[in-house]
């Protein structure tokens, strides 16, 4: 089951992103992050667990980031990661967010998705805010970035 994340998942949540991180996957998050950001996430439920996590982060007009995206190993290839995409999709359609992109080396996963490969240039500056944190800009990133136009 999928529901937006709420106040007592934070400390999973944090631990999941930080697991992934510490593989290289996704970026890291504090703590402090994921509070403010706690309304962008959704949460998969398998029973009591939580299987997997995403979050749609707002950029800017017409445009929101999936990010934090991550389902335990055991829960793998069961279609939650794209039920988790789906349910942020939908949320931004809803918002009247008419563009989705991420950075990631899960190509295969997005393209199923109907994301597709774009060139970073073409993208507006205001996606770089979380890649100036990030330790490997501006010459050793190795991600792919890659866009949904959605209807609204
Ligand atoms: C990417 C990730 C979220 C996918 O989650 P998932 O629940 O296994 O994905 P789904 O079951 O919905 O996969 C749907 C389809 O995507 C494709 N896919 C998923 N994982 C894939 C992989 N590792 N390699 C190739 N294709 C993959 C397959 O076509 C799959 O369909 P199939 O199982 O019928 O072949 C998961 O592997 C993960 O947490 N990875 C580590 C964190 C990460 O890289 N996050 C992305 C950061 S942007």
């Amino acid at each position: 089951m999928i529901r937006k994340a709420c106040i007592s998942d934070v400390k999973t949540i944090h631990k999941l992103i930080n697991i992934s991180a510490a593989k290289g996957e996704v970026l890291p998050r504090s703590l402090t992050d994921v509070y403010h950001c706690l309304r962008d996430f959704f949460v998969f439920l398998e029973g009591e667990e939580i299987a997997g996590i995403c979050a749609m982060n707002i950029i800017w007009d017409n445009l929101a980031e999936i990010r934090s995206l991550y389902v335990r190993d055991k829960h793998r290839r069961k279609g939650i990661g794209s039920k988790l995409v789906h349910a942020c999709t939908n949320e931004a359609s809803g918002l009247g967010i008419g563009r989705l992109f991420t950075l990631t080396y899960e190509k295969e996963f997005f393209s199923q998705m109907g994301f597709a490969v774009t060139e970073r240039t073409k993208l507006p500056e205001k996606i770089w805010a979380d890649c100036f944190r990030c330790p490997k800009y501006p010459d050793y990133c190795d991600e792919t970035m890659m866009v949904l136009d959605i209807d609204v």
